[in-house]
């Protein structure tokens, strides 16, 4: 009985994952973000057959923003990591993304620390977000 109410659980799922994905289809023509507001449990669904992403789950968007990452880079960081991310009183970021993880990197920011301020309440997450994606890049 239980197993009969999995399956059938599991079948929903699939009709509503399947709905998702042709609702995705038609609406490709529009450029808006690709994720719309989907209360699924199904989580970030499938991104259909779209050419884009076809890596499974984990982190949808990584995409670097370099032009950003630096409008932020440049008021905000410079002064102490350098123009060439070379560092000057903070250290080098030249390699940071080998040396640590992204969230690290992000807890960084957004706390601070060791004579680094805080940014959490300067910047937005978005731009915080913008500039651990670029600097997890930079390897
Ligand atoms: C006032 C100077 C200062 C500013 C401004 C500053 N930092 Fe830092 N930053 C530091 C110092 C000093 C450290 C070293 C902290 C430590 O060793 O605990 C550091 C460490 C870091 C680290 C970790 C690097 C590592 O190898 O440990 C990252 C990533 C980082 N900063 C990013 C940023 C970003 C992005 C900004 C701009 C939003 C920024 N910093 C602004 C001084 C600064």
């Amino acid at each position: 009985m239980n197993k009969w109410l999995k399956s059938i659980l599991i079948a929903a799922c699939c009709v509503f994952a399947a709905i998702l994905m042709l609702c995705s289809l038609y609406e490709r023509e529009e450029p808006a973000k690709p994720e719309a507001a989907e209360p699924g449990p199904g989580a970030s669904a499938a991104p259909a057959d779209g050419s884009s992403a076809a890596t499974p789950g984990a982190s949808p968007a990584q995409a670097v923003d370099e032009a950003a990452a630096l409008e932020i880079y440049k008021p905000n960081c410079m002064a102490c990591h350098g123009d060439q991310l070379q560092g000057t009183m903070g250290p080098p970021l030249t390699a940071v993304g080998s040396s640590m993880p992204p969230d690290q990197i992000l807890t960084q920011i957004e706390k601070g620390g060791g004579g680094m301020p805080a940014f959490k309440g300067t910047l937005t997450d978005d731009q915080i977000r913008t500039l651990t994606n670029w600097l997890a890049a930079q390897k």
